[in-house]
């Protein structure tokens, strides 16, 4: 595995997000929806760092896929509180295609919220085909795919404390597995 964004970058990066949304969303009360299951290491780091009285809720969206490929969005949202008049934030781990953020963002709009923000841990260069703005990334990263801090190939490797490249000799591996 090539590390590509190490603990202690990781940390500095998810700091300077939470600043930035301290200072934007001010004191107001906030409700983080933790885009399962890929962000669920990020939340529980960036919202430790954010001021406001913070509720917390989530969504699971999964792109049935093969290896790295991108399938159909299922998207379950049975778990959600209610978000009428609420100020949201949407919290994924990456911004690859936008089809997640944008499936996710149009479904909140959708119950009323009072506002709208979204935030990504990594925005992947050269992939976006739908047209949305991420409020807040926390590394801009070339098109490679990558794992850990939540991130999964195949389901594994979402323990990782840092983000990394998978490599040839990490495929095989898992195939073993
Ligand atoms: P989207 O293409 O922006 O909808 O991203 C879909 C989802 O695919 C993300 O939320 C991730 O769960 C997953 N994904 C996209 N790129 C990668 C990657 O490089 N590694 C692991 N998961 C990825
Ligand atoms: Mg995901």
């Amino acid at each position: 595995m090539k590390v590509l964004i190490s603990e202690e970058q990781l940390q500095q990066g998810i700091s300077e997000m939470a600043n930035a949304i301290n200072a934007r969303l001010d004191n107001q009360p906030l409700t983080v929806i933790c885009v399962m299951t890929g962000s669920i290491i990020l939340v529980a780091d960036l919202i430790r760092q954010l001021t406001m009285p913070v509720k917390l809720g989530s969504v699971h969206a999964s792109s049935y896929r093969g290896a790295t490929d991108r399938g159909n969005l299922d998207l379950d949202t049975s778990m959600l509180p209610d978000l009428k008049d609420a100020n949201v934030l949407i919290v994924d781990d990456i911004f690859d295609t936008g089809h997640t953020l944008h499936a996710v963002t149009q479904h909140m709009n959708s119950l009323g919220v009072a506002s709208l923000h979204t935030a990504v841990l990594l925005y992947k260069h050269g992939r976006q085909e739908l047209e949305l703005d991420v409020d807040f990334i926390g590394f801009e990263i070339p098109d490679e795919f990558v794992v850990g801090y939540g991130l999964d190939y195949q389901g594994i490797y979402r323990n990782l404390p840092y983000v990394g490249v998978m490599e040839h000799e990490d495929l095989s591996a898992n195939e073993e597995a």
